[in-house]
């Protein structure tokens, strides 16, 4: 199929829960998931592995260039190699947003994410997949919490996974990437227009799947 299919755009700031909820309601709805960050995380990772440093030039073509970043249908192949665990580290956290706030790698990644919306009905999270990604979207939400919440999620996610690291450390690396994400000039992180506004601060997981499931049927019923 190479037509243009439904899709349900999801934005909102780091720790939203945006890419627990998405896959949740992708496979409930029966619908594929596009998780763009993870797209942005393998290119950082990858650029910054090889001691490119975030700033436009040359070398930053170049480098792009020379990776290949392949959608698989459950996960992502960089240079070939599947990358999973690696690019969530606190690391990739913290250096993500500087790679991602450059135009040549936004450009670059744009139409790998926008060739997987004519492949049948997506749901696809990210910070511009409403506003410069997919604008013609079936429907926009706009996903958001606070940051102490957000802050706690990503605390217990990153324990969980047996990193050593503080509140104060997350709460701080959270803020910082919301304001890269939200003060650059390339599409910075914003609600766009008929965007619908979720906020998961008091919503359990099954709460807040269950409210993006039944916006996204009401509107693909329509
Ligand atoms: O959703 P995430 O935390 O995995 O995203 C990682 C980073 O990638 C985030 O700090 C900003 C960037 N990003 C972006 O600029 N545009 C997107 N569509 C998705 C992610």
């Amino acid at each position: 199929m190479n037509c243009v299919s439904f899709v349900a755009a999801i934005d909102g700031p780091a720790g939203a829960g945006k890419s627990t909820l998405a896959r949740k309601v992708a496979n409930l709805l029966r619908m594929r998931y596009l998780d763009t960050g993870a797209l942005y995380r393998a290119l950082a990772f990858s650029l910054y592995s090889s001691q490119v440093s975030p700033e436009e030039g040359p070398g930053m073509e170049a480098a792009i260039a020379g990776i290949s970043v392949e959608i698989l249908e459950n996960g992502l192949l960089l240079n070939g190699k599947e990358v999973g665990k690696e690019i969530r580290s606190p690391l990739v956290d913290s250096i993500v947003s500087s790679y991602a706030a450059l135009p040549s790698v936004r450009k670059r990644l744009l139409s790998i994410q926008r060739e997987q919306g004519k492949h049948g009905s997506l749901v696809a999270d990210g910070r511009d997949m409403g506003t410069v990604v997919f604008p013609d979207a079936d429907v926009k939400i706009f996903l958001t919490a606070s940051d102490e919440v957000r802050a706690k999620r990503r605390l217990l996610e990153l324990r969980e996974r047996g990193e050593d690291v503080t509140y104060e450390e997350v709460l701080q690396t959270i803020r910082e990437r919301d304001r890269v994400d939200s003060e650059r000039s390339t599409a910075p992180l914003r609600k766009a227009e008929g965007a619908i506004e979720v906020n998961t601060d008091a919503l359990s997981i099954e709460e807040a799947v269950a409210a993006l499931a039944s916006i996204i049927s009401k509107r693909k019923g329509a």
